[in-house]
């Protein structure tokens, strides 16, 4: 409950004054230590009265390639003058618009495909005091094929499931079919609702909506148009593993879904489908949607418990994993949006159906958010197995401007890059495993010929860096040190015998990151830079050694300067 008093606090008075917080730890019995130390680390709440205008220009992968820095740098440029207090400008993190870049927020209210004169205008309308109003990123329902009830009525699975009750049957079903997590890791369904239905403690469903990688956007775009078929998914998990309440976890920056979710969730309770008697069996499901108080770290399975118990989102040491000791240390089912969609569109459609959904071996429909510099981007609804070619040149129109696919990123910066000799890779969890990649969460963020691979991996490595929920050393410590290495690389001039020493600690740092850093974050860190030394290592080299950033975007004045002014997100 903490976040919820922490917001009505910050609405009255647009930060938490000390006096505010003091009061709420003596109304709660709360020591103040505990409510300070939630409130500093989300980075959505202020501690200090913001500026009358807080711009935040969204610094990652997909507003990056599409001119974040320039936009960043004219916007200072134009309130260089401000006086204190009125206008501050900072980096933030992906704000989940990648494929209307570059975004910024202007007093937590988002607006993309920003120009520096929108920028400017926003900015002096909130100077004014004028209400804003965020750009909406869609309108209007898409039919998706991924839809089992296009012109039937809803929730069948679940009325199927109810009336026969065969819990087991559905586990077959997933297990039959193969479905597997869909927002990272893959790691087989069946077996985690398994594991869950097993214990006889209390237990939970929590749906993970939080996608906060830069480039993920595919489940935003599931909320807008398929909310029942989430809804239903969470009904079925709960029904299955015995759990009687289910939590949907989503990112604060979707307050457009938080809205459709909740007129879902209503729908669907007075519909009888949701409470203590879903439809008249006697059995019970309740469900709410959970407001994530921000960060990219609360995507990881704990450190999203930690946030709903009300902590800080620090992930904690696995095992025990949360299908044990999950939310209030009861057994926890925690899945993806787009695992729990796949899980009606199999008990409806079939497993014969979903075997045959996909491509070459593969399994069912995938969506896929693809950013950057192509053409046409945006969320597509596809067939898993189909070449990443098909992807970008049929879906996304291939690369824009008439330039040409120098990489791209399978999912965000955790999935490093691929040069464009590799388009052919196959979108499957198998195949990019084998390729060096993964399938992730699916977000491909599309490099063209003037990109620099190295200035891609120092992005990527400072939005894990600003990411980083600091609890474990080499996490903490090994991303700074990670990006103070890039950095240092992007403005050249180093003796070969430094390069070959930067070399080694780079592969030692990777090595103590990817094996003793608590979560998956810190594991991921060295991705993108492994990914650019293996593929395109003579354009390290000419950084490095020859002083020459071969696409012409290190070495400027503003790239130079562009680390020192960089703030990290968390305050
Ligand atoms: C730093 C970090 C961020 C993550 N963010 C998300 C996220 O936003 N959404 C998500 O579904 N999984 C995310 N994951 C993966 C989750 O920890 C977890 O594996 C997933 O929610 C399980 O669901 P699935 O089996 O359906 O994929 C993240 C993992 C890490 C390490
Ligand atoms: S690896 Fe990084 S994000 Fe994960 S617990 Fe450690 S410090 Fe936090
Ligand atoms: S909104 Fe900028 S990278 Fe996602």
């Amino acid at each position: 409950m903490i976040f919820d008093d922490l917001r009505a606090i910050q609405l009255r008075h647009g930060f938490l004054p000390k006096a505010e917080l003091r009061a709420l730890s003596s109304r709660t019995q709360t020591p103040l230590y505990q409510i300070h130390s939630v409130a500093s680390f989300y980075p959505h709440f202020h501690l200090a009265p913001p500026a009358r205008a807080e711009l935040r220009v969204c610094a990652d992968m997909s507003c990056h390639l599409n001119g974040a820095c320039d936009l960043r740098a004219e916007l200072e440029r134009r309130f260089v003058n401000a006086r204190r207090g009125e206008v501050e400008i900072r980096d933030v993190s992906c704000l989940g618009r990648c494929d209307h870049a570059p975004a910024i927020a202007v007093n937590d209210h988002i607006f993309t495909a920003i120009t520096a004169e929108r920028g400017e205008s926003l900015v002096r309308s909130a100077l004014r005091g004028e209400e804003l109003h965020a750009d909406l990123p869609q309108q209007g329902r898409v039919a998706c094929a991924s839809d089992p009830y296009p012109d039937r009525e809803k929730y069948g699975a679940l009325r199927a499931l109810v009336a026969t009750k065969d819990w087991d049957g559905v586990l077959a079903r997933l297990k039959e079919a193969e479905l597997r997590g869909m927002g990272g890791a893959g790691f087989p369904t069946s077996m985690k609702w398994d594991l869950v239905r097993k214990q006889a403690a209390e237990k939970y469903i929590v749906c993970n909506a939080d996608e906060s990688e830069p480039g993920t956007i595919k489940d935003r775009f599931i909320m807008t148009h398929l909310p029942h078929l989430l809804v239903e998914g969470m009904i079925l998990a709960g029904l299955v593993t015995g759990a009687k309440q289910g939590i949907l976890y989503i990112r604060h920056e979707y307050h457009w879904q938080e809205e459709i979710l909740g007129e879902e969730i209503r729908r669907a309770y007075r519909a009888g489908l949701l409470g203590r008697n879903i439809l008249g069996s006697g059995l019970e499901f309740e469900l709410r949607v959970f407001v994530s108080p921000g960060g990219y770290i609360c995507g990881e399975e704990s450190a999203l418990i930690e946030a709903i118990e009300g902590h800080r989102a620090e992930p904690r040491n696995k095992p025990p994993f949360p299908g044990v000791v999950g939310l209030w240390q009861k057994p926890t089912v925690i899945n993806n949006v787009e695992t729990f969609i796949n899980v009606p569109q199999i008990l409806v459609r079939g497993v014969d159906w979903y075997k045959a959904a996909g491509r070459n071996g593969s399994r069912g429909l995938k969506f896929v958010g693809v950013s950057g510099h192509c053409a046409k981007p945006g969320i597509y609804e596809l067939p898993l197995g189909i070449s990443m070619r098909e992807v970008l040149f049929d879906y996304a129109g291939g690369v824009r401007g008439g330039f040409t696919l120098k990489a791209f990123a399978p999912s965000g910066p955790s999935s490093g890059y691929l040069p464009a000799s590799m388009v052919d890779v196959r979108l499957d969890f198998k195949e990019l495993a084998e390729a060096g990649s993964m399938l992730g969460s699916g977000a491909i963020v599309v490099c063209d010929d003037t990109t620099c691979m190295l200035d891609m991996a120092l992005n990527a490595v400072r939005f894990y860096r600003n990411e980083s929920c600091g609890k474990c050393v080499p996490c903490r410590i090994g991303s700074q040190k990670m990006v103070d290495l890039l950095a240092r690389w992007t403005q050249g001039g180093l003796p070969e015998a430094q390069y070959h020493a930067d070399l080694h600690l780079l592969d030692e740092l990777s090595l103590a990151m990817s094996q003793t850093s608590i979560c998956g974050l810190g594991q991921i860190v060295p991705a993108p830079i492994q990914s650019v030394l293996k593929h395109f290592r003579a354009e390290v080299d000419a950084h490095v050694l020859q002083g020459k950033c071969p696409s012409g975007i290190c070495f400027t004045a503003a790239a130079r300067a562009g680390e020192a002014n960089r703030v990290g997100i968390r305050p």
